[in-house]
């Protein structure tokens, strides 16, 4: 039986935990802000391989709801990499057929930053070669307890018939199918209030690279790493 390898993989969705940028600068001696743009570089290179490797949608975690505990000015930077993302990237991303979508809570964002998410959204709307999605403001907790309010809304009060189904509509993801792989770099282990609900049956693969350092070669080491895990959900068999 030939091995499972990345070129026969049924694989649709990959999540990564984008972890390492401030130590990656720190060790240079360079503020963490350059970590977090040499991170952008790692993040467009995802964006290639994963495609050329057959994966429809990558999902990115870009800032978290916690990261308002960071100093100020990088909370600020990380907003500026995310509107020059935009101005540089759209109209490649156009051009290629990626769709572009941001997930999280959009209402704590400046109105300028809610126009340029908008706007990248409704330019790519109807792409279907790839799907990128940024998880920026985003936190699983936070994101469930706006789907529960949304559902309870929707339903006059009653969800006493409501479905894991149903449920999944009112999350921010909805439509789009879970993640088969969450990837976090830099050697941390944790999940990080990254997809709660959504990677309730993914498969996980962390590795020491720093996010800075992530490349072609990396991506592929944790989609093979992937291909040889068996998958159960819950079940006995492979
Ligand atoms: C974690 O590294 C990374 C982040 C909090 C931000 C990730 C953001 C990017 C890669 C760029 C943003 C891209 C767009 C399009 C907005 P860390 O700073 O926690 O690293 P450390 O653990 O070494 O301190």
């Amino acid at each position: 039986m030939t091995e499972p390898s990345v070129e026969t993989l049924p694989l649709h969705h990959v999540a990564i935990i984008m972890d390492g940028n401030g130590r990656w600068a720190s060790s240079r001696g360079r503020p963490r802000v350059f970590g977090h743009r040499k991170g952008v570089e790692s993040l467009r290179e995802a964006v290639k391989v994963a495609g050329e490797l057959g994966v429809k949608q990558l999902t990115v975690f870009s800032f978290s709801t916690e990261n308002w505990r960071r100093p100020a000015e990088e909370v600020e930077a990380l907003f500026e990499l995310l509107r020059r993302f935009v101005a540089a990237d759209l109209d490649r991303l156009v051009e290629e057929g990626v769709r572009v979508k941001v997930i999280g809570r959009s209402e704590d964002l400046s109105p300028d930053l809610i126009k340029i998410i908008e706007n990248a959204e409704e330019r790519t709307l109807h792409n279907t070669e790839f799907k990128l999605v940024l998880a920026f403001n985003y936190g699983g907790r936070d994101e469930i307890v706006r789907a529960a309010r949304r559902a309870c809304r929707d339903r006059d009060g009653d969800l006493s018939d409501l479905t894991e189904a149903d449920f999944a509509r009112y999350l921010d993801t909805t439509d789009m199918p879970d993640p088969d792989l969450v990837i976090r770099t830099s050697g941390e282990h944790r999940v990080s209030n990254f997809l709660l609900w959504q990677a309730a049956y993914a498969e996980f693969v962390f590795t020491d690279v720093l996010w800075p350092d992530f490349g072609e070669a990396d991506m592929k080491a944790a989609l093979e790493e992937y291909a040889r895990r068996k998958r159960r959900y819950g079940g006995i068999n492979g």
